[in-house]
C-alpha cells in the first residue's frame, strides 16, 4: 500500500507548493496590499494600533533604505516613524504624513462589510479607511518602492519622514499633539509637510491649506419666573429669542454668500444651533402655564483661519449674549486660529511660498492639475504642524471619486488608487528634482 501511494502524494504536494507560491506573489500586489492593510480594524472606540504598525513595518522593512522607529507617546499608544535618509540630512526633512486610526462603522448599513475590503468586479474596494486615510498611508510606501526600483540609485536630497499616527479621530490629543511637543519631533527638522485631503468628484486634484476651527458657544438667560397667561418683559424666554434672531440673522448672512457662489462653505464663519434648553419639566412633558427663569442655547461656530477672533468675541459679547439683556456666555476653543508668531493659521497656497511652487510644480509634471486651494470645513492633524508655523497642505490623490468619508459604504476604486501612486511617485521625485531647483537656498 505505502509504497504504491506515495508518488501521487509528493506529486500533489508540489503542484499545491506551486500553485501556493505562484497564487502568493501574483496576489501580493499594491492592491491586495490596500486591501490587506484596510482588513486591520483600526476604528475606534478600541483602535489596536500594534496590528496595523507590525503590517507597515514589515512592508517598510522589504522597500530598501527605508529606517523604522515605533515611538510610544502613552504606555499604551504608540505611532511609527519610517525615514528615508536623503543626501543631505542636514537641509530641513519632508515629512508625509497619515493616521492609523478610523472612525467606526455600522455593518448592517453597508452592503460590504467595513472591514473586508471586498472588491467588486468594476474595482470598488469597500472598506472603512479606504478615503480616511488609509490610502495614502500606503500610497506613500508603494510611491517610494516604485522609485526604488525604476531608480535604485535614486536618494532624496532632504530626509524623508513617513508618519503613522494615532488618535486623529478623537483630536490627536495623545496622537499628533503630544508628538509635536516631542524632542524627537524636534529632532526631525520638518520643513514641509503633506497630510490628508480629500477625494475630488471631477479630473482636479484637491489641495487644502487650513482648517477651520470649531468653538463651541452657550448662550444663557436669565429672567423673571411668570404665570404663563400674562405679557410681561424680559422674561428668560423673551431674551433668549432675541439672541437666537439676531444669530440667525448672522448665519443667513453668510449662507447668502456660500449660495451664491461668493465663498464656500468653509471660507465663511458657520454658526449652527445645535440644542435648545428651557422649561419646567413636569410629568407629562413641561409645564405650560408657567414661564421659566433660565433658558440656554448651544451653537457649533466655525472659524476660519482669515476670520478675526477678537472681532468674533464683540459681536458675541456685544450682539448675542449681552449682559444688558441678562445673558452670559461661554465659547470653548477646540482649537487655533494662530501659530505660535501669531499669524492666521494656514500654509500660504502661492508662489510667495517657494513649498508652493515646489509642490504644484510637481503635481503639474506628473500630469495633474490641482483644483483651486481650499480650506478644509472640518480639522485635521494638520493644525498641529501649521501652528509651529511649518508650511503643511493636505493632499489624497483621489478624483473622480464621491467623497465617503466616515460616510457608510466608503470605498476607492482600484484603478484611482493606482493612479494615486504613480502620481505620488512622480511627485516625489518631482519634488526632490524641483527642491534642488527652487529650493537650493532654504
Ligand atoms: C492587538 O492585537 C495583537 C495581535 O492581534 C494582540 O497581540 C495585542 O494584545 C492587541 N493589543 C491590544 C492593546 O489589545
Ligand atoms: C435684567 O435683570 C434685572 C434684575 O433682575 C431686571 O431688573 C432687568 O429688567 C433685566 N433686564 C433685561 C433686559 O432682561
Ligand atoms: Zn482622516
Amino acid at each position: 500500500m505505502l509504497d504504491h501511494l506515495q508518488p501521487l502524494p509528493i506529486l500533489l504536494l508540489l503542484l499545491l507548493f506551486l500553485s501556493l507560491t505562484l497564487s502568493t506573489s501574483e496576489s501580493d500586489t499594491p492592491i491586495s496590499r490596500f486591501q490587506q492593510y484596510l482588513r486591520i480594524n483600526t476604528a475606534h472606540p478600541n483602535p489596536n494600533y500594534t496590528t496595523p504598525i507590525n503590517y507597515l513595518t514589515n512592508f517598510a522593512n522589504s522597500i530598501p533604505n527605508l529606517h523604522s522607529k515605533i515611538i510610544h507617546l502613552t504606555p499604551t499608544i504608540p505611532l511609527l516613524l519610517l525615514t528615508w535618509p536623503g543626501s543631505n540630512p542636514s537641509l530641513p526633512s519632508i515629512l508625509f504624513n497619515s493616521h492609523l486610526d478610523s472612525v467606526p462603522a455600522e455593518p448592517e448599513k453597508w452592503t460590504h462589510p467595513p472591514f473586508a475590503a471586498h472588491k467588486t468586479s468594476d474595482g470598488r474596494i469597500f472598506a472603512r479607511g479606504a478615503q480616511d486615510d488609509k490610502c495614502i498611508g500606503m500610497q506613500y510606501l508603494e510611491a517610494i518602492k516604485a522609485i526604488q526600483s525604476s531608480d535604485p540609485n535614486f536618494v532624496p536630497l532632504r530626509n524623508v519622514h513617513i508618519l503613522y499616527v494615532p488618535e486623529e479621530e478623537v483630536g490627536g490629543f495623545n496622537g499628533m499633539r503630544k508628538f509635536v511637543e516631542r524632542k524627537e519631533f524636534e529632532e526631525l527638522n520638518v520643513g514641509f509637510v503633506m497630510d490628508e485631503g480629500q477625494a475630488s468628484t471631477n479630473d482636479e486634484f484637491r489641495v487644502f491649506y487650513a482648517d477651520r476651527t470649531p468653538w463651541h458657544m452657550v448662550i444663557k438667560a436669565v429672567g423673571m419666573p411668570g404665570h404663563g397667561s400674562k405679557l410681561v418683559d424680559n422674561t428668560a424666554m423673551e431674551n433668549l429669542m432675541k439672541s437666537i434672531e439676531v444669530i440667525t440673522k448672522f448665519r443667513e448672512s453668510k449662507f447668502v454668500i456660500v449660495k451664491a457662489g461668493l465663498a464656500a462653505n468653509s471660507e465663511v464663519i458657520s454658526v449652527n444651533p445645535v440644542f435648545l434648553k428651557a422649561g419646567t419639566p413636569s410629568p407629562t412633558g413641561f409645564v405650560m402655564n408657567m414661564q421659566p427663569s433660565e433658558a440656554e442655547a448651544g451653537f457649533d461656530i466655525r472659524m476660519p483661519p482669515t476670520a478675526d477672533p477678537q472681532l468674533m468675541r464683540k459681536i458675541i459679547e456685544e450682539q448675542w449674549a449681552p449682559a444688558w439683556r441678562n445673558m452670559t456666555y461661554e465659547i470653548t476653543e477646540k482649537g487655533f486660529l494662530r501659530d505660535n508668531m501669531g499669524r492666521p493659521l494656514m500654509t500660504l497656497a502661492s508662489d510667495t511660498n517657494p513649498w508652493w511652487s515646489v509642490f504644484n510644480e510637481a503635481v503639474t509634471r506628473a500630469g495633474g492639475k490641482l483644483s483651486k486651494p481650499e480650506i478644509l470645513a472640518s480639522t485635521t492633524d494638520a493644525r498641529f504642524m501649521r501652528r509651529l508655523g511649518i508650511p503643511t497642505f493636505g493632499f489624497s490623490p483621489m478624483k473622480n471619486t464621491p467623497i465617503l468619508l466616515h460616510d457608510h459604504n466608503e470605498f476607492l476604486k482600484d484603478t484611482v488608487y493606482l493612479e494615486g501612486i504613480k502620481h505620488l511617485k512622480t511627485c516625489f521625485a518631482g519634488i526632490s528634482i524641483l527642491e534642488k531647483m527652487i529650493l537650493h537656498t532654504i
